[in-house]
């Protein structure tokens, strides 16, 4: 007897490229909106982001460097560690192009400490080695894919060395968000304090693909002057992929790391339901020996902050 009573060909899920042909990235472009905004909207560590460069600085001196950013952006983290010799990886030419012109005003020492390199998380072809590796503000939920995720992963594990530690910043999925109609408003706004001009962000519509866990918001971007004249604005879609607790544990050992503590802020705050969800991970040389002794944490345990 069939397995399929209604006679419909099984259809396979899609979980290898749900990216549209031809949409655009999100941040693509130099001269878009939405990459000209990013740091109006993010040069104040907004609540998500409080503190982490400092937490990445802390954890990056504890382990060791050098540094290896991926979707490092405008260099908001990667130029601020400057004492310390920091690899930024993004696949946006245009959020790299302002990130050098910001680099330039960095001290000459910092700046030779510093390397930006356009490039694909989930294809990282570096020629060296890292002590500490992070991706910061759910840059790794641009990864639609679970063979994206997983690239990336044993990518790191290849170019980190042995007990060398990876930190990784998603947000934990609300349900009652990804269950809603229509979600709550969510705008931004900031000013560049260079031109004057000021930014504002709002999500139009949501859609959920739930079997690919990808959320997709089309989000309305507009440019003012500070009388609130609209100099500009344009519309783009967002795609992120949400990620449970225990599914990046797994991930996580999969590709050969043992998760060491996790948090829910910047500051060390216990893990917790729907806030931000920030884990560190050890590189494992020997990880079946490491979990059969039970070295495994429970979300609940977790290791002092950095
Ligand atoms: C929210 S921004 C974060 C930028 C920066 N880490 C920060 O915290 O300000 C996400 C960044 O990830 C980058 N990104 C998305 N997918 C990527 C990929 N596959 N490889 C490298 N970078 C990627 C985007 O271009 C964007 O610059």
């Amino acid at each position: 007897m069939g397995l399929c009573p209604n006679k419909q060909r099984r259809r396979t899920p899609m979980l290898t490229s749900p990216r549209k042909p031809g949409l655009e990235r999100f941040y693509e472009g130099a001269e878009s909106l939405f990459v000209r905004a990013y740091d109006a909207f993010y040069a104040v560590g907004a609540p998500p982001i409080a503190g982490d460069i400092a937490f990445y600085d802390r954890l990056a001196r504890a382990t060791g460097g050098p540094v290896l950013e991926l979707g490092c952006g405008t260099g908001r983290i990667a130029l601020a560690l400057a004492g310390l010799s920091v690899t930024g990886v993004d696949i946006s030419a245009g959020m790299l192009a302002l990130a050098r012109r910001k680099s330039e005003r960095l001290a000459a020492a910092a700046n030779s400490r510093l390397a930006l390199v356009e490039g694909d998380m989930a294809q990282l072809d570096l020629g060296r080695h890292f002590g500490t590796a992070f991706i910061a503000f759910r840059s790794f939920q641009h990864l639609l894919t679970v063979d994206e995720q997983r690239a990336t992963l044993t990518g790191v594990h290849r170019r980190l060395r042995p007990d060398g530690r990876l930190a990784l910043h998603l947000f934990d999925p609300r349900f009652d968000l990804l269950a809603y109609e229509n979600p709550p408003a969510i705008r931004q706004s900031g000013i560049d304090l260079a031109t004057q001009h000021r930014y504002v962000g709002e999500i139009l519509r949501t859609r959920r693909d739930y079997l690919n866990q990808i959320r997709r918001d089309l989000w309305r971007y507009a440019k003012t002057d500070l009388n609130g004249a609209l100099l500009e604005e344009a519309t783009r879609e967002m795609a992120l992929r949400w990620t449970y607790r225990w599914e990046i544990r797994h991930l996580l050992e999969l590709s050969g790391f043992v998760v060491e503590a996790e948090y829910s802020d910047f500051h060390g705050a216990s893990p917790a339901y729907g806030k931000e969800l920030i884990v560190v991970a050890r590189r494992e040389t020997n990880l079946r020996r490491r979990l059969s002794e039970g070295r495994f944490r429970a979300p609940g345990a977790r290791a002092a902050p950095p």
